[in-house]
C-alpha cells in the first residue's frame, strides 16, 4: 500500500518559559498512515489537549516534529524540494474551526476565491476562474449567484464554513486535514457541511482527515478512527469495529458517556477531565490513574498497540494476548475494505 501521508513516529513537545524549561510533551511516538490508492475518512477524536491539533498541524508541514518524520508520498515533508513543496501546499489543505477567522473581512468572496487560483495558475482566463468558483461553491451545496459579490459577515457562519472548504476544493486536494470543522456551526447546519466533506470524499477522491472532539459525528462520517488520549493512540481501527464494540477501557468510558444517536448532541459537553497532576506516573500507561482496570504492570511501563483484529488495534495491556503491532504496522489498520 503506498502512503499518502505517513506520521512516523511522530513527537512533538512544546518548550516554553525561561530557559525552555517547560515542556510540554503535545504528541508522544505517534505513527498514522493515511492511504493513497482508497480515498477515505480518518477520524482523529480526543478530549481538549489531547493533541489534535498538533497533528493536524504537522500533517500541513506548518510545524516539525521534534522526534520523527512526516512524510508525504514517502517523501519528508521538512525536505521537499522548492517544487515538492509547492505540490504539497495544493495537494493538502486545510479547513480550521473558525471559518471568521480565516477571512480578511475587507474582500469579497470572488476576491478570496481568486487568491488560491491565482496563486496556482489555475485558470487560463477570468472566465474560466469563474466557472472554477462556481463549481466549487456548488459542489458544497451553496448557490454562487447568492455569494459571489458578498463580503464574509454577510454570510453564516454555516455558509462560511462551506466556502472554506470550497476554496479548498478549487485546488483539487488529495488530503482534506479538517480541524473541528463544525465546532462552531450551528447543530442545524452541521449534517450539512459533514455531508459536503463525504461528498468530496465520493465525487473527487479526497481523503480528510477530520478531527474532532465530538465522537458522534466522527462515527456518522469516517471510516476509520484514532481516538487520542494526552498524545497517544489508545485504540485505533475501522469507524464501527471501535464504537459499536469499543475495547481500550478509555474508548469505552467515552462512550458511556455519551448519549446515541442523535447527531446534535455532543460528546465534548460531558468530557471525563482528567485533573491537574493526575498525570499517573511517568513511566507507565497515561490512562493508569484513571482506568478501572489498572494493573501493578501499567504504572510500569507503557503498553504496546495490540492487534485485536484485522482492523483494530488498542494501546492496553488486558490484550496482551495479542499480537503487538509496531509502529511501521500502523498502516495495516488502516486498509480501507
Ligand atoms: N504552541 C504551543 N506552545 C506550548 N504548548 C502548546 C502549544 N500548542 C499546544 N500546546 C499544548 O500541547 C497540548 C496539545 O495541544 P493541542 O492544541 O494539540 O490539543 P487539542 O487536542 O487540539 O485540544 P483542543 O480540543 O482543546 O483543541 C496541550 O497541552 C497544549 O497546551
Ligand atoms: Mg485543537
Amino acid at each position: 500500500m503506498a502512503s499518502l501521508l505517513e506520521l512516523r513516529n511522530v513527537s512533538k513537545i512544546y518548550s516554553q518559559g525561561l530557559l525552555s524549561r517547560e515542556q510540554t510533551i503535545a504528541l508522544d511516538n505517534m505513527s498514522l498512515v493515511i492511504d493513497d490508492t482508497t480515498p477515505s475518512i480518518i477520524a482523529v477524536a480526543g478530549e481538549s489537549g489531547s493533541g489534535k491539533t498538533t497533528m493536524s498541524l504537522l500533517a500541513l508541514g506548518f510545524i516539525e516534529p521534534t522526534h520523527g518524520e512526516v512524510l508525504y508520498k514517502g517523501r519528508n515533508v521538512a525536505k521537499l524540494s522548492r517544487e515538492e513543496h509547492l505540490q504539497f501546499r495544493r495537494e493538502v489543505q486545510a479547513v480550521f474551526q473558525d471559518p471568521f477567522a480565516v477571512f480578511n473581512p475587507f474582500y469579497t468572496i470572488d476576491h478570496l476565491l481568486t487568491v488560491p487560483i491565482d496563486k496556482f495558475k489555475l485558470a487560463r482566463s477570468k472566465k474560466e476562474a469563474r466557472q472554477m468558483m462556481e463549481e466549487s461553491l456548488s459542489a458544497v451545496g451553496l448557490r454562487p449567484e447568492e455569494i459571489l459579490g458578498r463580503f464574509p459577515h454577510q454570510l453564516s457562519g454555516g455558509q462560511r464554513q462551506r466556502i472554506s472548504v470550497a476554496r479548498a476544493l478549487l485546488l483539487k486536494p488529495k488530503l482534506l486535514v479538517a480541524d473541528e470543522p463544525v465546532s462552531m456551526v450551528d447543530a442545524s447546519l452541521r449534517a450539512t457541511i459533514l455531508e459536503s466533506l463525504q461528498k468530496l470524499k465520493k465525487d473527487y477522491g479526497i481523503s480528510i482527515l477530520y478531527i474532532t472532539h465530538d465522537l458522534t459525528t466522527a462515527y456518522h462520517i469516517s471510516d476509520q478512527i484514532v481516538v487520542l488520549y494526552r498524545g497517544a493512540i489508545m485504540e485505533a481501527g475501522d469507524v464501527e469495529t471501535v464504537i459499536k464494540s469499543p475495547k481500550h477501557p478509555y474508548t469505552r468510558l467515552l462512550i458511556d458517556s455519551i448519549p446515541w444517536p442523535d447527531i446534535n448532541l455532543r460528546w465534548g459537553s460531558s468530557d471525563i477531565q482528567a485533573k491537574e497532576g493526575d498525570f499517573g506516573s511517568a513511566k507507565g500507561c497515561r490512562f493508569a490513574a484513571r482506568c478501572p482496570f489498572v494493573m501493578e504492570r501499567c504504572r510500569e511501563s507503557q503498553p504496546p498497540l495490540f492487534k485485536l483484529e484485522p482492523t483494530r488495534a488498542a494501546s492496553c495491556f488486558l490484550y496482551d494476548e495479542f499480537p503487538r503491532l509496531e509502529n511501521e504496522n500502523v498502516s495495516s489498520l488502516f486498509v480501507y475494505k
